[in-house]
């Protein structure tokens, strides 16, 4: 089975609805396994992506002419134009389903309740829930898995918004598997002050892995998964150190391992139970977030200290994302944050959480 195999568009029989509002979840990555550079300029990955309650809603309508507004969480550090991803997710679904410009303006509202440039993939979000809304709006009837085709070409952390829940992802992100989850896991969340690049975050993990395999003389004795840094704060994978480095021979890479999924961490969130899953918790881009954004060293610090189970950054960061024994903690550990003053914001969420959706029933008029 694949993360595809349901259906959330409605029937292209009813009459289209004057305007159409999806609602759209924020997503941490609860293992983010980053192998080397592909050919094409983005890396093999292997991720297990989890969406959070924490959501962004989309609204469209029909216009003369296609226009985005944006209010809410960071609004004015989003782009309104033909560059913002819900604007493109408009155009490429309108091309894909043959409509003509004319017939394919829409008035875009985004309520941002997603910090923007934060690791949570708000802007994936934003165009993963246009495509929702537009494929309501104009009944234009593609299912599950042909939006997907569409949201893997605007961006690789698009796809996951469609569908939600826990998925593992791979390629660079777009190819997606549902991942068996017990229970549900609560979460405080630190935005910090700035955004980070994404592209920027990436190339410092590259840069950090080349100067460490210059410094070990090109000849990795260490872990393949250089610069993992699991939840505990500890470099992991010393235990098969021998078959990374076998994996890492074979990208012609030393030093980087192709990606692998932490069968550890599929067990643990089989089981339900955050005390196991805390501490499997991974980013391979933590360290590039950190040395470009220093002081998430100190909010990471911080919430273990207060008892987080897990404290990791969230994707290519900067927000961290700290794991709770339950609600309750989840609030103790956002008001221990919000005083200690390492972060500009916290928020509380759970996961998994549901992938985009219409918002509301819409109201149609109906022929008796
Ligand atoms: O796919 P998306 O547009 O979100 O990616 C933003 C940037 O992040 C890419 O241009 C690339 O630099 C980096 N990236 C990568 N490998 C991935 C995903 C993203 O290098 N698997």
């Amino acid at each position: 089975m694949s993360a595809y195999d349901h259906e959330i568009v409605s029937s292209v029989t009813e009459p289209a609805a004057a305007a159409v509002t999806v609602r759209v979840p924020a997503k941490v990555n609860l293992q983010l396994a980053v192998g080397p550079p592909r050919a094409d300029g983005y890396h093999s990955l292997v991720t297990v992506f989890h969406a959070v309650s924490l959501f962004d809603e989309v609204t469209v309508r029909t216009a003369e002419r296609t226009s985005l507004t944006v209010t809410g969480e960071d609004a004015p550090a989003v782009p309104t134009g033909k560059t913002n991803l819900a604007w493109q997710a408009v155009t490429a679904l309108a091309s894909a389903t043959g409509r003509k410009p004319r017939e394919s303006a829409v008035r875009i509202e985004i309520r941002k309740r997603i910090p923007v440039a934060a690791g949570l993939a708000g802007g994936s979000a934003d165009a993963a829930a246009a495509l929702v809304a537009c494929n309501e709006l104009w009944r234009a009837g593609l299912s599950q898995r042909e939006l997907a085709q569409v949201a893997a070409g605007l961006g690789s952390d698009v796809p996951f918004a469609l569908v939600g829940g826990t998925a593992v992802g791979r390629g660079r992100g777009e190819e997606l598997t549902p991942a068996l989850v017990a229970g549900s896991y609560h979460w405080a969340l630190a935005f910090a002050n700035t955004g980070l690049s994404t592209a920027q975050v990436y190339a410092t993990c590259d840069r950090i892995r080349a100067a460490r395999a210059r410094a070990d003389g090109d000849a990795p004795k260490a872990p393949a998964r250089l610069g993992q840094v699991g939840a505990a704060g500890a470099v992991t994978g010393r235990a098969d150190a021998a078959d990374a480095v076998r994996r890492a021979a074979a990208t012609g890479r030393p030093g980087v391992a192709e990606p692998e999924l932490s069968r550890e961490l599929m067990t643990a969130l089989r089981s339900g139970d955050p005390e196991k899953v805390g501490p499997l918790l991974t980013n391979d881009l933590q360290a590039a977030a950190i040395s470009l954004l220093p002081e998430l060293r100190r909010a990471l610090a911080a919430g273990r200290e207060y008892g987080a189970l897990g404290a990791i950054v969230s994707g290519s960061g900067p927000t961290c994302a700290f794991l709770a024994k339950d609600a309750a903690h989840a609030g103790d550990l956002a008001v221990a944050l919000t005083g200690a003053g390492v972060c500009r914001a916290v928020a509380r969420a759970s996961g998994p959480a549901p992938g985009a959706a219409l918002a509301q029933p819409q109201p149609r008029a109906r022929k008796l």
